[in-house]
């Protein structure tokens, strides 16, 4: 079964990675290399932010930073402070975009156009980049670097009530990794605060709160993992307070733990799906546990992840989410996943780019708040 080989390079990467981020000893840090560019208008904080002014001299925490899309300023972090300031830039547009492309906004919208961080130089190991990662996206239109056609070689677009996530299998050497990158965790924390990369901000037009489905909104809670030819990017939405489904505790599990789905290659599809459980709290013989990260992983977990069923899955090709489409692409639906159970008439036809599933509605609460208040002390 997938799940065992996923396992074995989640504890691979384990052992690839320094305790610096678990334990959060600021010394072992990887250090941001020298910003590439002058902010135009350094002197300037109250301009450069312009939707909110941040009167300071040092970043603050990133997930305080908020901003409309279109008022997102030339860099969020532009301070010598710590490891800053960041290395590249989020006001990303036309002018910006492609291979040299240095953009730090990244965009998960659907199947067929989603980012996720990789190295600007190539051959990069993320323990040595993760603080000066750039977006790599499916498609153009965000001022990012592209992923060359075939570097995605199977996906799953999963909407729920309180996040939205893509996870599979990809060809790392697309976003500029080393082949044999075991890779990493990438998240707006750190042990400083600052995330990795540092100015990392993260937008979506369909999380679960969305009014529509093209106005970006800024998810300030996320995690991305990318390394052992797998990829998997979550983005939590603002409005759901109650759990924290993107806890980034368990940076070292990788992919399986901390977004359990099916993970097949050669398989495109984009789907709804149920909750998650919260990453470390998991149900044996109808007891709720929870398990804390060691600094050093131990041979074997004492649980699996639940994987949540997925449901209204809809199946494309390769080439009809980042290829030549064509209008009347034939599209089937199935559905994957314990428990999934529901299926649709196909849509007739269908266009890259407008694949994601709409998952939104009410989420009950659940009374996990004093759990999450203790993640943040623990953060
Ligand atoms: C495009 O992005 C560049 C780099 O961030 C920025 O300097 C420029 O002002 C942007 N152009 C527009 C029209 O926003
Ligand atoms: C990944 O892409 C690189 C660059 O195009 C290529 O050399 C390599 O063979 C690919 N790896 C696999 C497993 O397809
Ligand atoms: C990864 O590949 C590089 C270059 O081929 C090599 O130098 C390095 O030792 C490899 N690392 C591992 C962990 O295999
Ligand atoms: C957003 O897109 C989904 C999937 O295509 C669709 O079901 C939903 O009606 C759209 N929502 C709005 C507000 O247009």
């Amino acid at each position: 079964m997938a799940g065992r080989v996923f396992f074995a390079a989640a504890l691979a990467m384990a052992y690839s990675l320094t305790p610096a981020i678990a334990s959060g000893e600021p010394a072992t840090i990887t250090t941001a290399p020298k910003t590439k560019r002058t902010p135009p208008a350094y002197h300037n904080l109250a301009g450069r932010q312009a939707a909110t002014t941040y009167e300071t001299n040092s970043p603050l925490p990133l997930t305080q930073y908020q901003y409309p899309y279109p008022a997102v300023p030339e860099q969020v972090n532009p301070f010598a402070v710590g490891r800053g300031p960041q290395f590249g830039y989020n006001r990303c547009n036309s002018s910006t975009e492609g291979p040299t492309s240095n953009c730090q906004t990244l965009i998960v919208n659907s199947l067929a156009d989603f980012c996720v961080w990789g190295s600007s130089t190539p051959n990069g190991l993320i323990g040595d980049v993760e603080a000066a990662v750039v977006a790599y996206c499916s498609k153009p239109g965000h001022g990012t670097r592209i992923m060359p056609a075939g570097t995605i070689t199977g996906a799953q677009f999963m909407r729920t009530k309180a996040y939205i996530q893509v996870t599979g299998h990809f060809n790392q050497s697309g976003i500029g990794l080393a082949q044999n990158d075991t890779g990493g965790e990438l998240d707006p924390h750190g042990a400083d605060n600052m995330g990795n990369p540092l100015g990392g901000l993260v937008y979506s037009s369909s999380l679960p709160s969305a009014k529509d489905n093209t106005t970006l909104l800024q998810a300030n809670n996320w995690n991305n993992f990318v390394g052992s030819g797998v990829f998997c990017i979550k983005l939590c939405d603002p409005t759901v307070t109650t759990s924290n489904f993107c806890e980034n505790r368990d940076d070292l599990l990788g992919c399986e733990y901390n977004m359990p789905a099916s993970y097949t290659d050669g398989q495109f599809t984009s789907c709804e799906g149920e909750l998650q459980d919260v990453v470390g709290i998991y149900t044996t013989n109808g007891q709720t546990m929870s398990w804390a990260q060691p600094a050093a992983l131990p041979a074997t977990l004492p649980w699996q992840p639940r994987i949540p069923a997925s449901s209204n899955c809809i199946t494309y090709s390769s080439e009809q989410l980042f290829g030549a489409t064509t209008a009347s692409a034939s599209v089937t639906r199935t559905t994957i996943g314990a428990g999934a159970s529901t299926t649709k008439t196909p849509p007739s036809t269908v266009t890259a780019g407008s694949s994601s599933a709409n998952g939104a509605g009410q989420l009950s609460s659940s009374g996990l708040l004093a759990f999450f208040s203790v993640l943040i002390v623990l953060i």
